[in-house]
Formats: C-alpha cells, sequence, structure tokens
C-alpha cells in the first residue's frame, strides 16, 4: 500500500499567520509534539529570519526526533549556508517561478531562475543535506516553465520536488491534472503546499495525492498565511479512511496535538472544526442521538471513530433532545422515571432551549427531580462551608476550601495560575486526584464590571464518564467553585448509586 510522507509546516507556515509568533520554549515543544504524532518531516523555521529563530531551528535538529528536521532557504548563499548550519537534515529552497511574482519582486529572466536553482541544489547535495525545492507560485506558472525547471533541479540531484498552490487558487481538478502532468515528466517524489484562500487547500492536497503526489505540506489546525494551510488532521484521515492509504501520522494523538496549538497560539479551534473540533462527534439532534447511541454509524462517516484520533462521542441534550438522550442521561444518573415524567422533562428541555437557553445535564436532571418531588439537599456528597481566595501582583494565587465530605470536615488548599484554577484544583483535591477538569468557559450574561458570569465545567472521572454544571453568580471565582462543586458532586452520587 503507498505510504504518503507528511511535511508539517506549523513551525514555519503556520508561524506566518498574522499575529503568531511562537517563543523557543513553544517551538521545542510543539517540535516534540509533532514527532509523537509520528510527522515524516518538521519544517522548524526559517533559519536566516533571526538570531531567534536559528537557534530555535539548531536546537529542534538536535533534539534527537524520530523527524526530519527542515529549515527554509531563499535561493541565496548566505540563507543555505544558515540553514546547514543549524544542523538540518533538509533543505527547503524556494524561489518564484511564475510571471506576476518574477517581474514584480525578483526581476530575473526565467534562464537565470532556473541557474541559480540548480547551483543550489548542487551546494546543498555537496554538504551532504537532502534537499527539497519549492517553484513559488507554481500553480501560476507556465507548464512547459514548470516542467523545465523541475527537470532541471531533478537533474541537479534534488531529493523531492514541491509545487505550492502559493496563493491558493487551484482547483481540485486543475491541480490533478497539474501534478499528473508532472509526475509522468519526473521521476523524483513530488510534495504539495496548498493554501486555503478559497477553502480548498484540504481537497487540492487530496486530489494531489489522488494524481500520485507522494507528500504533503500540512499545518496543525490550519494554520498559516492569510486563510492557513492545509489541515493535518483532516489531510490525514481523508487520506487514510476515505483514500485506503497510509501514513506514519498515530492518528490518536491528533485532537491532542490540536489541542496544544489551540493553546499555544491562542487562535480557538470553531467547534465545528472537522476531526478535532469540540463537536466533531457531539450530537444534539434526537433523530442523530437515538441512532448514533444503537450505531455509530448511522449519523457518523462510520469510518472513523472519536477513539481513532483521541476525541470523546458526545450526546448532548438541547431543544433538539429527545426521549431517548434524556432517558440515557437520567439512567446514567441513576434515574429510572415514568413515561409520563420523561415526557414532562423533554418538553421543559425543549421550552429551555426555544428561549436560548444552554441547557446542562444537571438541570436536565434538577428539571427530573423537581418533576419527581426529590430535591434531598443533604444527599449532596460535599457541602461548601468556606471558600478562602487570595491573589494579586505579589501573592501566588491560593484557595483553602472547608468542606463537609460525606459528613466529615475537610480542608484542602492549592495554587495556581489563577484564582479560578488555585479554586477549582483545591475542590478537586476534596474527593482526591481522579477527577480531571476537561473543560472550563465563561460568559458575561451582563454587561459592566458587575456583570454576572456564567461558567460552566466539565469534570470526568477515573472512568472516563464526563459530567457538565454551571454556576451563575456576579464573582468569577465563587461561580466557578459552584460550578465545579455541583459537577463533583454529581460524580460522586453517581458512583455511590453504582
Ligand atoms: O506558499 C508558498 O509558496 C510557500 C513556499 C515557501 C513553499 O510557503
Ligand atoms: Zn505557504
Amino acid at each position: 500500500m503507498r505510504t504518503i510522507r507528511v511535511f508539517d509546516t506549523t513551525l514555519r507556515d503556520g508561524e506566518q499567520m498574522p499575529g503568531i509568533s511562537f517563543p523557543v520554549n513553544f517551538k521545542l515543544q510543539i517540535a516534540r509534539q509533532l514527532d509523537k504524532l509520528g510527522v515524516d518531516i518538521i519544517e522548524a523555521g526559517f533559519p536566516s529570519v533571526s538570531q531567534g529563530e536559528f537557534e530555535a531551528v539548531k536546537e529542534i535538529s538536535n533534539l534527537g526526533l524520530n523527524s526530519k528536521i527542515c529549515g527554509l532557504a531563499r535561493i541565496v548563499r548566505s540563507d543555505i549556508d544558515r540553514a546547514i548550519q543549524a544542523d538540518v537534515d533538509f533543505v527547503h529552497i524556494f524561489i518564484s517561478t511564475s510571471k506576476i511574482q518574477i517581474e514584480h519582486t525578483i526581476q530575473k529572466s526565467r534562464e537565470e531562475i532556473k541557474e541559480i536553482s540548480v547551483d543550489a541544489v548542487e551546494y546543498i547535495k555537496s554538504h551532504g543535506v537532502e534537499c527539497m525545492f519549492s517553484a513559488m507560485d507554481a500553480t501560476r506558472t507556465e507548464i512547459e516553465y514548470l516542467k523545465q525547471i523541475y527537470k532541471a533541479v531533478e537533474d541537479a540531484g534534488v531529493d523531492v520536488v514541491n509545487v505550492p498552490d502559493t496563493v491558493g487558487v487551484a482547483t481540485p481538478f486543475k491541480f490533478y491534472e497539474l501534478i499528473r502532468e508532472l509526475k509522468e515528466h519526473l521521476k523524483v517524489p513530488i510534495d504539495v503546499h496548498c493554501h486555503n484562500d478559497f477553502g480548498l487547500a484540504v481537497a487540492n492536497t487530496l486530489a494531489a495525492v489522488k494524481a500520485g503526489a507522494d507528500q504533503v505540506q500540512v499545518t496543525v489546525n490550519g494554520i498559516g498565511e492569510r486563510a492557513g494551510n492545509a489541515s493535518l488532521a483532516e489531510v490525514v484521515m481523508l487520506i487514510e479512511t476515505i483514500e485506503g492509504l497510509k501514513t506514519n501520522i498515530k492518528s490518536e494523538y491528533l485532537v491532542e496535538t490540536a489541542r496544544l496549538i489551540e493553546r499555544l497560539t491562542g487562535v480557538k479551534m470553531p467547534p465545528n472544526t472537522p476531526i478535532v473540533g469540540e463537536n466533531a462527534f457531539s450530537h444534539e439532534s434526537g433523530i442523530h442521538a437515538h441512532g448514533v447511541l444503537k450505531e455509530y454509524s448511522t449519523f457518523e462517516p462510520g469510518v472513523i471513530t472519536p477513539e481513532m484520533v483521541g476525541h470523546k462521542r458526545r450526546i448532548v441534550v438541547g431543544k433538539h433532545a429527545g426521549r431517548h438522550q434524556i432517558e440515557k442521561l437520567l439512567r446514567d444518573a441513576g434515574y429510572s422515571v415514568s413515561n409520563e415524567i420523561l415526557m414532562k422533562v423533554v418538553e421543559k428541555v425543549k421550552e429551555l432551549g426555544d428561549k436560548g437557553k444552554k441547557v446542562t445535564d444537571l438541570d436536565v436532571i434538577s428539571i427530573a427531580e423537581v418533576l419527581m418531588g426529590e430535591i434531598k439537599k443533604e444527599e449532596k456528597a460535599i457541602i461548601l462551608n468556606e471558600a478562602t481566595v487570595i491573589t494579586g501582583n505579589k501573592v501566588t494565587p491560593t484557595a483553602v476550601i472547608n468542606a463537609e465530605v460525606f459528613g466529615e470536615r475537610k480542608v484542602t488548599s492549592s495554587v495556581g495560575v489563577g484564582p479560578v484554577d488555585a479554586s477549582l484544583k483545591a475542590v478537586a483535591e476534596l474527593v482526591g486526584k481522579s477527577i480531571k477538569i476537561t473543560e472550563f468557559k465563561m460568559d458575561a450574561i451582563t454587561g459592566g464590571s458587575d456583570a454576572l458570569a456564567e461558567v460552566y465545567v466539565t469534570v470526568e472521572d477515573e472512568e472516563g464518564r464526563e459530567f457538565t454544571a454551571r454556576g451563575v453568580g456576579p464573582d468569577i471565582v465563587m461561580a466557578s467553585i459552584d460550578a465545579m462543586l455541583s459537577a463533583v458532586n454529581y460524580l460522586m452520587k453517581m458512583r455511590n448509586s453504582r
């Protein structure tokens, strides 16, 4: 079976996304994660750009990773030397080949561009380093010239040629034809680099693979210049599950990698991001949830499971919810309700949804408890007595929680990056380390500095059972503690009922 090589350029083209600049420690962390993910080649940066960039690339080259490390260089001796000095395995050289870029930027003849490209390849190879050549703006370059220049660098010993769709104007049909034509003309492996200006980067990459491309350039979460590059997760999962080809990616780390990049860039993925987004395997509609609870492939692609990419399937309650998912939620919480009560809960959930309210698992349980006349405060596993939280510019944020845990007084404390973090950790301490916070969201529901904060906390127990609860109040720390306590109380109650 054909194995397609994955070339990740998150640390180079990804970092060219406006507003992003990775400090060296972030670059090292990302490189290690890409290596763990199984990326074949990591483009670690553009060493001639700055001293810091050079040092970062050099450090990454010397981490002893399994992935090969690549550095970008213009076809200029000083750039190439800098990349070689950064100890990379691969030098990626690029030069404009389209009429518009040649005329307005480099102002050289086509013959001269070809000659200096050949010289650069020979120079890199004479240093015992691998070389990839990019004809920049290939998709707007005359095909005859493109074939000539790629053939010339192939004859000079280049290891890979890259076909960049620099301004994202390719379409899958045209790109397929272009790659097929180049494939017939060349022996050297072909790599493609697609930009997403028309939202076609992933589709074009896939078309290129179908036409015979051997290597794909991608970035985590599709970050990159302008509208970005082809997304690693989407390209890899399409190649593997729809096309039935192989990559060396360990797909179970895709979500973990996407979340790391989200955190280090501060660029949030929309929840509907394919494969790795929060909603990629979430179901709200009653019809879908009912189907999925019976057989997941009824309303999912089927060829991919959340576990394959390190994700989780979620059945979410909302106004489209049906009786099956609400019944399951209540059953999991230890309630067996009559059909009449169940229908009333469904009706109430829809009513809240119509009012634009987000309904949490705990809301559904509370509605059912009210309808069953079963609100027993004393049943709570944890009752908060006191919460003391300190923060400031000269103190480490610290929280002390005093509570009754199953009737016994317990005091826990924790420090954190901020008062909320410290408080939630101190609450988790009340029940031991087995409770993990998997999600935390906060919205202001009114304006002004006295706004009411609405906090959603999702916690997970050691069996992977997740539960979301809400806290509302003018004090964000107390609203967070309330949400966390509600969620933890629920998990403890479920554990006890089992
Ligand atoms: O988009 C592009 O053409 C590039 C090159 C450096 C390959 O990023
Ligand atoms: Zn690019």
